[in-house]
């Protein structure tokens, strides 16, 4: 049987005190129904089916660029109601039912509750919870058989003592699906459809309810306000660290360290407090990162050492370089080995060659540097004339002194000296020196002027 996925995701999150919907809040960078979203991927969903309502036009926009289909709930009647609005879009198939607010769900979890599921059985993820208010209880018989779930507010004194909770997530048939959802009722106390109304009508058919757990309790864990979604980034963000830790990763503190991506590291890698990395990021063996620096889609090669409050995004980072601190490498950095980009350096579409040094106080945008280049500090790539982006291009051994301004297009060739101070604005042929700044002028014993009385 092939599976369909269906999202809850109308429910109005009011307490966000927001005004964007709350499945489109991020955690670890992601909006939380995007996490449901690629989870469901990995089970292999034929579809995936989002019930929207409050900010429906939003989530949608947000999930424009995703294969699903939307289901409009416009009045949240509850989370039968829910789930029935998607069900029209569904043939022959399990049906596994999943919430925008619940993001950390894993597919393994998943997998294995799918596994209990055919025409005579159903499957329901349980938790146990030292405080389960709130939750729905699992009602079982003396044989342990679920015969069905109590709402919090419906529940008695004995029934809230039980700790076994519905995490809402359910397996089931969609055939099973549209014979008791067009049966439930709304008469209780929250004047709601209720899904968890069909367990008792499984139980009365004699369908097996079969239940599975998740390995931990934040795989559940569903987030209404800001405080839980804080919480839940702090237990991801911690869980990361943790699996870096275990595959050999120095973190200077796992509490203060953020992935919101995929961060691959090799051997020895040490990474210092406050960093963040963002998108792809790759950290090769040796690799030093220093205290609050971020990183975005970049690959760092061996033994680079990155400085203190340094932004990497986008760039390519051969092996022995050394970035920072202060450094900010834009999209289209590419640095070869052993080369060095320092303080108060900011480079983008830069190709900087082996060994060459940017030390200071600099801007390299739009170039190309040979080897060994050594490019002094204040100097400036002028590369844009208020229209149009021009090219620097800067061949091997190339010295250009401090403060030098470089006004693209130009180039200088191989061995080229820049004298200190320079506005270079004509091609510099190789092994040439070329001074582009006023002559100096000494007038001896000056008088300055004085103060008038
Ligand atoms: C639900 C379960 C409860 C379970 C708990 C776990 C029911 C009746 N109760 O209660 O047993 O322990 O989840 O968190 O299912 N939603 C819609 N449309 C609606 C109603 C809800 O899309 O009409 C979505 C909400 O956005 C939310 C989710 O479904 O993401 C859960 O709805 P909510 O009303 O919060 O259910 P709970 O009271 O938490
Ligand atoms: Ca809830």
């Amino acid at each position: 049987m092939t599976l369909d996925v269906v999202i809850l995701a109308a429910g109005q999150g009011t307490r966000m005190r927001s005004a964007k919907p709350k499945v489109l809040h991020p955690l670890a960078g992601k909006p939380m129904v995007t996490h449901v979203l690629d989870t469901a991927e990995q089970l292999g969903a034929t579809r995936t089916h989002v019930v929207i309502g409050h900010g429906a036009e939003q989530v949608e926009a947000e999930l424009s660029g995703r294969d699903v289909n939307f289901a409009l709930q416009a009045e949240q009647k509850g989370t039968g109601h829910a789930v029935a609005q998607a069900l029209d879009n569904i043939g022959d198939a399990k049906v596994l039912i999943l919430y925008g607010d619940v993001p950390l769900i894993r597919a393994e979890t998943l997998a294995a509750l799918l596994a209990e599921v055919d025409e005579t059985r159903l499957g329901l993820l349980t938790v146990e919870l030292a405080d389960p208010s709130g939750y729905g209880r699992i009602v079982r018989d003396i044989d342990g058989r679920v015969t069905g779930i109590v709402e919090h507010k419906e529940a008695n004194e004995a029934q809230r003592a039980i700790t076994e909770c519905n995490t809402g997530i359910v397996a089931a048939t969609a055939a099973q699906l549209k014979r008791w959802l067009p049966r439930l009722s709304a008469e209780n106390v929250q004047g709601e459809y209720y899904l968890t109304d069909i367990f008792a009508m499984a139980a009365a058919e004699g369908i097996e309810i079969a239940t599975a757990s998740p390995a931990s309790a934040l795989e559940v864990e569903g987030i209404n306000n800001r405080s839980q979604m804080a919480a839940l980034e702090r237990a991801y963000q911690r869980d990361r660290a943790e699996r870096l830790l275990t595959e050999g990763v120095a973190l200077a503190d796992p509490t203060r360290f953020d992935v919101r991506g995929r961060l691959d590291c090799g051997h020895d890698v040490f990474i210092d407090v406050g960093c963040v990395f963002e998108g792809e990021v790759t950290l090769g063996n040796g690799v030093s990162v220093g205290p609050y620096t971020l990183i975005r889609d970049s690959h760092i090669a061996a033994e680079t050492v990155i400085e203190a409050h340094s932004i990497i995004d986008g760039a390519e980072v051969a092996s022995r370089a050394h970035i920072g601190p202060f450094a900010r490498l834009r999209p289209g950095t590419r640095l070869a080995c052993d080369s060095k980009v320092g303080n108060f350096v900011e480079t983008k579409n830069a190709d900087v060659g082996e060994g060459s040094k940017i030390n200071h106080l600099s801007y390299v945008g739009d170039a190309r540097l040979g080897r060994g280049v050594n490019i002094g500090a204040g100097t400036i790539t002028c590369n844009y004339d208020g229209a149009n982006k021009h090219r620097t291009d800067i061949g091997d051994d190339v010295f250009v002194g401090s403060n030098t301004a470089l006004v693209a297009p130009v180039s200088l060739g191989d061995g080229a000296t820049v004298g200190a101070g320079s506005t270079i604005n004509k091609n510099v042929d190789a092994g040439a020196l070329a001074v582009a700044r006023p002559r100096q002028t000494t007038r001896a014993s000056w008088q300055r002027p004085r103060k008038s009385s």
